[in-house]
């Protein structure tokens, strides 16, 4: 590894100028479709293991050259006309003007927060608490260039990521007991997409991003020892952002669509695995979640169908399932774990968002018709003890949640 990043240094030295990636003439070859693929025979693995030229140091990804500040202020938002808006049955116009899909999270109890990239590229936000109604949406500033991720380490807490206009990572956190928001931080790297994050606990924050260069890149946050690390450098070659999960204390893993069109996975449990092949075709990055020493990723099929996989800790993997379903193009499904059930949501064809339940290994038969007019992936999140809602973006650009 030392070798590795001596000689990345010393080409580093020579030329900073990232080189595109150099794809090998097979990889760009037709892929067959999903429902005429074996999803479950082995694959090679294509680029996403092989050395590149043009990558990052550490050195440059944990001090990237300054470019412009993300601090810009704010501009007024401007609301989409109310006519153009569908709210029906238990869908909720939350209004706004967002690029992207939502990000909500909860700390637990009835509090709820939902984030979304403006079309102004500020970072706009909403609360609720017990019975209450929601507040107005507040500017939070910024210049995004993504959607943000959000995770709360506990209660009272919140960390809110994103891809900024200069191309590299932001945050910024919220804790009621350090006085509230903290200001916009520059967590440096080159990124290329929105960023994933997770908390497995009080003191720790994990953040992922692809790069420029297609590979993954790693932050943590540990309270108890004084707070962020540096990147580290995951390797591999993405196509499309990462997905990480935790099932609690000291496991993270991580998901991603390779440039080979197949899922990967790199799971931490007190040392980092390698990157595992988990075959498929992929149109789009994963969902997953994880719960008790389980994982299950969900995917959108080259053939617009959604499979699943499943990892259980004494088992390891098993076989792809197609779940079926008729996904809108380019929108990924989405997934919630909560008290030992599963609801994996997809944003059909028809911009309606259907769902699918598991619970005991046993899904409902099929995607039930949720209804709504949601043009992103859906996000969705448990609160309130067993509650799930589910979070999209309109046509007209407004916040729509389903409950
Ligand atoms: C996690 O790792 C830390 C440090 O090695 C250890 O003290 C702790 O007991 C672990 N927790 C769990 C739940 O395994």
């Amino acid at each position: 590894m030392m070798v590795h990043f001596k000689s990345l240094l010393f080409l580093a030295s020579f030329d900073l100028a990232i080189a595109a990636p150099q794809h090998e003439a097979n990889v760009f070859h037709t892929e067959p479709r999903a429902s005429r693929l074996d999803w479950n025979a082995p694959r090679g693995h294509g680029g996403f293991l092989s050395k590149r030229s043009g990558l990052h140091t550490e050195e440059y990804f944990n001090n990237p050259p300054v470019r412009r500040s993300p601090a810009s202020p704010a501009s007024p938002l401007t609301e989409p006309s109310l006519s153009t808006r569908a709210t029906s049955g238990q869908w909720e116009n939350l209004e706004g003007s967002a690029m992207w899909h939502p990000a909500p999270v909860s700390w637990g109890g009835s509090r709820m927060d939902v984030y979304y990239t403006g079309k102004d590229k500020t970072c706009k936000h909403k609360s609720r608490d017990g019975g209450s109604k929601w507040g107005g949406w507040e500017d939070m500033g910024g210049s995004l260039d993504s959607a943000p991720a959000v995770c709360s380490r506990k209660k009272d807490n919140m960390h809110v990521f994103c891809k900024g206009t200069d191309g590299q990572a932001w945050h910024r956190s919220y804790d009621t007991g350090s006085g509230g928001w903290g200001k916009w931080q520059s967590m440096g790297g080159d990124v290329k997409h929105y960023p994933s994050t997770c908390s497995w606990g009080k003191d720790h924050v994990s953040v992922y991003v692809s790069s420029g260069d297609g590979q993954c890149w790693h932050r943590k946050y540990d309270e108890a020892k004084g707070g962020w690390y540096g990147w580290e450098n995951m390797g591999g070659y993405l196509d499309g952002p990462p997905k990480t999960v935790t099932w609690g204390q000291n496991h993270s893993s991580v998901f991603c669509k390779g440039e080979d069109g197949q899922a990967w996975h790199k799971k931490y449990e007190s040392a980092w695995g390698e990157w595992e092949s988990l075959g498929g075709s992929l149109d789009g990055e994963p969902a997953a979640c994880a719960w008790n020493g389980r994982m299950d990723v969900f995917v959108k099929g080259t053939d617009g169908a959604c499979w699943h996989k499943t990892y259980k800790q004494k088992t390891g993997w098993g076989g792809w399932e197609n779940m079926g379903g008729k996904m809108k193009t380019g929108k990924a499904p989405e997934v919630v774990a909560y008290g030992g059930k599963m609801e994996v949501y997809i944003t059909g064809d028809d911009n309606a968002v259907y769902r699918r339940v598991c619970e005991n290994d046993k899904w409902t038969p099929d995607w039930e018709y949720m209804g709504g007019n949601v043009d992103t992936k859906p996000s969705a999140v448990a609160w309130d003890n067993g509650k799930v809602d589910v979070y999209g973006t309109g046509p007209d650009g407004s916040c729509r949640r389903c409950y």
